[in-house]
């Protein structure tokens, strides 16, 4: 399998078409080529826990040599998010207003997005924190909707959290006036030693640092997959658009479960007629990537061995 070198392997696609298959695949592959990798899950079915038959949890844990898994909950990250909000209210809100401002985070935490934000700021740390301790990290991303409203988000945060941080710098600059006058050292608010200010630049830079590792090709790769049918086509084609647009790379497209050349038959010769008309337009389609047919099994891809077996089929490229 072409390994490449980037140290952020994201693998996306439509719902259910093998992205949990191929991104474990892929991580074992390259522990086996002895690169020390993290493959993280946001699956909150835990469906890498069962094809690695492994209870996996929010912090890494070797699986086989070289390779470290973890799941993450999108549920548990956005209550997470939520608690640290809600923490840092005392020290932005005066206290009549704590009640309001709680209740209309409490509505936030359930509206779109939330969740995905939340996500995201834990993808951007695992990135940056994990990023010394592994070669390689290997994203198994949620379906690509969600995925891509995620990969977006950097620029919406950056709009939004340099709003926040001129108002509380403005904040700051009446607060210190107010203090010549007065007299009084209010030390949480305003002057050098403001924490929300510095919480708020300190997560401001680290979306920056995850959109730049984002759109760094030499650092990035995003992987598709995608089958041989319709829809997961089109879906794939409209998901390439948005990541040209937030520039962020693309790498190969698998096609998996393409009908194996030994398979024979009446009924799968007339399949198989159907799959050359899908494995044309993808090539078409896809033509400035490169493109790797994935064979269908005949058995359930599970456990280690099933996944080193489909990591070898991952190699060849696709052109029968
Ligand atoms: N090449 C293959 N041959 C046979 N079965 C496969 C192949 N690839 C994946 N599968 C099976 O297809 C099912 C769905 O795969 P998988 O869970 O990897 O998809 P997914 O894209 O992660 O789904 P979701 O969007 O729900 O997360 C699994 O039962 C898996 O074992
Ligand atoms: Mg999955």
């Amino acid at each position: 399998m072409l390994l490449g070198k980037q140290r952020v392997v994201f693998f996306g696609g439509k719902g259910g078409v093998g992205k949990t298959t191929l991104a474990a695949a892929y991580a074992i592959a390259a522990a086996d080529a002895g690169t020390r990798t993290l493959l993280v899950s946001t699956d909150p079915a835990h469906s890498t826990s069962d094809i690695l038959e492994d209870a996996l949890g929010p912090e890494p844990r070797e699986v086989v040599t070289a390779l470290w898994a973890m799941e993450i909950d999108p549920a548990t990250e956005a209550d997470r998010y939520v608690a640290d909000v809600k923490a840092r209210i005392q020290d932005t809100v005066p206290p009549r207003l704590w009640q309001e401002v709680e209740r209309q985070i409490d509505v936030a935490r359930v509206s779109p997005g939330a969740q995905e934000a939340a996500l995201f700021e834990r993808v951007a740390r695992i990135m940056e924190d994990e990023g010394s301790r592994f070669d390689r990290i290997v994203f198994d991303t949620a379906p690509t909707g969600q995925t891509l409203q995620l990969l977006s988000l950097p620029e919406l945060m950056q709009a939004w959290m340099s709003g926040l941080i001129g108002r509380r710098k403005k904040l700051n600059a009446v607060t210190r006036m107010w203090r010549n006058v007065g007299g009084t050292a209010e030390r949480r608010n305003g002057g050098p030693d403001d924490l929300v200010l510095a919480a708020l630049e300190e997560r401001q830079a680290r979306f920056v640092r995850a959109r730049a590792t984002l759109t760094d090709a030499a650092q990035t790769v995003f992987h598709f997959v995608v089958l041989p049918e319709r829809l997961p086509i089109l879906e794939t084609q409209r998901a390439m658009a948005t990541l040209d647009k937030y520039a962020i790379p693309v790498g190969t497209v698998y096609v998996n479960r393409v009908l194996p050349t030994h398979a024979e038959g009446a009924f799968l010769e007339r399949r198989r007629e159907r799959e050359r008309t899908y494995l044309d337009q993808i090539a078409a389609t896809f033509a400035r990537h490169r493109v790797v047919h994935v064979p269908l099994q005949g058995h359930d891809v599970v456990g280690v061995t099933a996944l080193r077996e489909l990591a070898r089929m991952m190699g060849d490229d696709g052109r029968r």
